[in-house]
């Protein structure tokens, strides 16, 4: 494909798929800007949007606009130009979180990965349960290496590890809904009126885990989870852990580039996902997260995944709106 005019069309459509990606409770906490004389895209931390709460230290913030940037990226190649990404291109500016600069000329894709434009559009989260049916050990291969393109690792832990990981996330999910100002944020993202464009609808929740075997957010925060597992959310929860060597901004960027093209790999092989961020916002928990045997590393994300359902769209705000 030769590269498009870079017109209001294309742009809009470069900034569609940004906003197409995952956020914390679906907060889009990005504003996008276009250098025009550079033919660069900017991304802008829209810290009114950010979870004073839940997110403190927008680390979640910018694993969001990490995930959004490796869609634009994704979406510039997509359209015929080699995307060049900068993190953080400002020391001075740290609310501009990241820039991607269209450059090349014909036949410029950079990258001879497989395309995943097209997943951009079909991924969803999915809260639902998941069936006991293993991912291929080559896809989770896929997987890690993703992260690691990125700039993350990926684990896979077994299944006393992931036990061990539920078990912390129950305890974030315990502590979140015993919190009444996290509590009250939370809930205050899910948008049950039509033409919203923020917030998440009471149908992408999924069911509850009553048994309190696999603590998925409680949004609401309306039940508190009870600790005697009757029957199983599902019979065999496959985990993946994100995690960085060092626990910067630009790291919390970089998990959300992997983030994403981890979701989207799934995606491509209608593999689901959803994630289990609970006990990464609480930092004693999150610190005993860490799997020692894996070295010093700062856990940023666990990500379950497996063959189900697939998740509900969920809004987005439009192209035009989110362009400052
Ligand atoms: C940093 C971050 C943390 C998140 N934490 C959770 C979580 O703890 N539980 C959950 O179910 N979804 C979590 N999500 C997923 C968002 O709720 C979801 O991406 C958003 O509602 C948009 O929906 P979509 O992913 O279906 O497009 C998180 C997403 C991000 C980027």
């Amino acid at each position: 494909m030769t590269p498009a005019t870079l017109d209001a069309t294309v742009l809009e459509e470069l900034v569609s798929a940004a906003v197409a990606a995952p956020s914390m409770h679906n907060t889009q906490p990005w504003r996008f800007h276009l250098r025009p004389e550079t033919h660069t895209v900017e991304i802008r931390a829209a810290l009114d949007r950010a979870l004073r709460a839940e997110d403190p230290d927008v680390r979640g913030l910018h694993v969001s606009a990490g995930a959004a940037a490796f869609n634009l990226r994704l979406a510039v190649t997509h359209h015929g130009w080699e995307p060049v990404l900068r993190l953080l291109p400002d020391p001075h500016e740290p609310q501009l979180l990241a820039s991607v600069r269209l450059a090349g000329g014909p036949h410029a894709r950079a990258t001879t990965a497989p395309d995943l434009y097209d997943q951009i559009w079909r991924r969803h989260t999915s809260r639902s349960p998941f069936s006991a049916r293993p991912l291929p050990g080559p896809l989770w291969a896929e997987l890690v290496d993703a992260a690691r393109v990125e700039g993350a690792h990926l684990h896979v832990p077994d299944p006393d590890e992931t036990r061990r990981l539920l078990d912390l996330t129950y305890e974030a999910e315990t502590r979140t809904i015993a919190d009444e100002e996290r509590r009250e944020e939370s809930r205050g993202w899910i948008r049950s009126e039509a033409g919203t464009e923020f917030g998440i609808p009471p149908e992408a929740l999924g069911p509850q885990d009553a048994a309190g075997h696999l603590p998925m957010r409680d949004f609401s925060a309306l039940h508190p989870p009870t600790p005697q597992p009757a029957k199983p959310f599902e019979q065999h929860p496959q985990l993946a852990v994100l995690a960085t060597d060092h626990d910067h901004p630009a790291d919390w960027l970089r998990t959300g580039l992997a983030l994403q093209h981890v979701l989207l790999l799934a995606t491509r092989d209608q593999v689901q996902a959803s994630l289990l961020h609970q006990a990464v916002e609480w930092p004693d928990l999150r610190w005993v997260l860490r799997d020692p045997r894996n070295g010093p590393e700062h856990v940023q994300m666990l990500i379950r995944l497996g063959y189900g359902p697939e998740g509900a769209p969920t809004p987005r705000m439009v192209a035009s709106g989110a362009l400052a």
